[in-house]
């Protein structure tokens, strides 16, 4: 990644998001962490939920007195000294606690200040816990990675919110990818799911661009290439469940023309609700139990991709 130093090329960035909140996103987030912390790499796990925050509890850690909150109202520079360690070797904590209430998310050149100083922390992964819903500053911290988590429960309310963030994730991506004025428009017009033009999926935008303007056309082509989001279906109780991933990757090559990695399932475990009571990850006080195992699963495949990477 592009930090400008060939010494430290970065953190891996790993936004997790989903749309809906409640499926489990900050669970995964502070379990991976845990378990690619306790495997030797030096990982970073922050809070992205600032109107929601509740990473600290999921990775029990006493609710930090500073946060990227004080970052947002300009009262810390330094994402350094937000830090916090925890009790996991390895593994260090931004939280998001004691936001204000009433401008919760940061102006749009404080978030593009905030993502150039996430990439200067020193980790060998970055994991970004997102908020629920869809706004654009949530669409922004998505976009710090390449590989973004999306956090799926099998339930039909969640598969629904689900779509909506991978479209509303790849529009933001192509409207910053366009470069002529006119073909943004289209791509924001198309935003609009009951526009007249009759755009209803990015494949539908993809034709009425190539046909206006063929160098924007292939821009679009790149940047669908390149979106990659990455499917994690997480609380699964049966069969049916754990295959939701395949046809929810299905949807999307055949309804949006995008290509997604299916990276794993999570089990419904009572032992995480019990972890979470107890303000423990799962993965340390239940390290046994199924759910534990398939975290661990999904971590090994992020960690290996690492290790390709390096050789
Ligand atoms: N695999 C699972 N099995 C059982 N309960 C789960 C599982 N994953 C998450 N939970 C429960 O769901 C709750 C909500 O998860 P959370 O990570 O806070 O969701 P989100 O961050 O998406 O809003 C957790 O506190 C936990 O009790
Ligand atoms: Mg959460």
């Amino acid at each position: 990644m592009g930090s400008g130093s060939s010494l430290s090329p970065g953190p891996r960035m790993i936004p997790v998001g989903g749309g809906k909140g409640g499926v489990g996103k900050s669970f995964v987030v502070a379990n991976l962490a845990v378990v690619l912390a306790r495997s030797g790499r030096r990982v970073i796990a922050v809070d992205g939920d600032l109107e929601g925050a509740n990473l600290h509890t999921c990775l029990g850690v006493p609710e930090p007195r500073n946060s990227l909150a004080d970052f947002v109202a300009y009262r810390e520079d330094e994402l350094e000294k937000l830090l916090v360690d925890t009790p996991i070797p390895n593994l260090q904590f931004i939280a998001a606690t004691h936001g204000n209430l009433a401008t919760p998310q940061p102006s749009h050149s404080r978030r593009v200040q905030m993502l150039r100083a996430l990439r200067r922390l020193p980790a060998d992964f970055l994991l970004f816990d997102l908020g629920a819903g869809t706004h654009s500053a949530v669409m922004d911290y998505f976009m710090i990675g390449e590989e973004g988590l999306v956090v799926i429960a099998p339930e039909p309310t969640s598969v629904e919110n689900a779509y909506s963030f991978i479209r509303a994730a790849f529009y933001r991506r192509l409207r910053l990818a366009m470069v002529s004025h006119d073909m943004r428009k289209v791509v924001a017009l198309a935003m609009d799911q009951h526009n007249e033009r009759g755009i209803r999926t990015p494949l539908d935008l993809l034709h009425e661009i190539e046909a206006s303007d063929p160098h924007e056309g292939r821009r679009f082509i790149e940047t669908m290439k390149s979106f990659r989001p990455r499917i994690v279906i997480n609380d699964a109780m049966t069969a049916e469940d754990v295959k939701l991933g395949f046809s929810i990757q299905t949807v999307c090559r055949k309804y949006f023309g995008i290509e997604s990695d299916y990276l794993g399932y999570i089990n419904h475990d009572e032992n995480a609700r019990q972890a979470v009571r107890e303000r423990r990850p799962l993965v340390d006080r239940y390290p046994r139990s199924d759910a534990a195992i398939y975290i661990s699963r999904i971590a090994k495949k992020l960690a290996a991709e690492s290790d390709f990477a390096r050789t």
